[in-house]
């Protein structure tokens, strides 16, 4: 009961800690809330043990925790990256291993968080790994991420219809994500996706009229 609570404690303050970084820029409000979510779906239909769905979980809220060495100025930009921009965007999963691999207790969450922006075919960042190589919670988070990332609206676009998310990531199995994480996801998409767009309600309007 006690590490329970324990838990929950941890885990809320590492949400609140995400919550006032992502209030820096409107566009990404909830965003890390929602990929532990479908993260934490993911990880529970893979009958992942429950320390590594702990650890899942964790990694998911602060997979972009190195956003916040990011200039404002890149960050809150309205319309199209240029190379310099987007070189500078691409080094956030570097930054937030940089800041949790400090703390001992977060290694493997760190190493996690480096590579959430790998693709199976090893044509991702920042290492270039492929397949297996990369953590099971690093190839659960690149699909959960993407998933969200397309159904939000940005500040340059509005988000995808349903639909076409999910056509997207089929079409990407085996070369940007994990063929056997898209076949549960895609198996299981209604419970995965629809109780997470419940979670967005303020643009859920949004994306139902697309
Ligand atoms: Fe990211
Ligand atoms: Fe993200």
């Amino acid at each position: 009961m006690k590490e329970n609570m324990c838990l929950q404690s941890y885990h809320d303050l590492i949400a609140g800690i995400v919550a006032a970084m992502e209030a820096r820029d409107l566009y990404t409000a909830d965003h890390s809330q929602r990929v532990a979510a479908m993260s934490e779906t993911v990880g529970r239909l893979l009958h992942l043990k429950p320390e590594q769905q702990t650890t899942l979980h964790i990694s998911a809220h602060l997979h972009d925790i190195g956003k916040l060495g990011i200039d404002d100025a890149v960050l809150r930009k309205t319309g199209p990256l240029n190379d310099k921009e987007w070189a500078d965007i691409c080094r956030h999963p570097v930054i937030g291993w940089e800041i949790l691999r400090k703390v001992d207790s977060f290694a493997e969450i760190a190493v996690i968080v480096r590579h959430h922006h790998e693709r199976w075919d090893g044509g991702g960042y920042p290492d270039g790994i492929a397949g297996e190589r990369i953590p099971l919670a690093a190839r659960i988070i690149a699909v959960a991420d993407s998933i969200d990332a397309m159904l939000s609206r940005r500040s340059y676009r509005t988000g995808m219809p349903i639909s076409k998310c999910l056509g997207e990531i089929e079409r990407n199995t085996g070369t940007m994500y994990d063929p056997e994480i898209v076949r549960v996801v895609l198996s299981h998409w209604g419970e995965i996706v629809v109780p997470v767009e419940k979670l967005n309600t303020h643009t859920a309007g949004e994306r139902t009229a697309q």
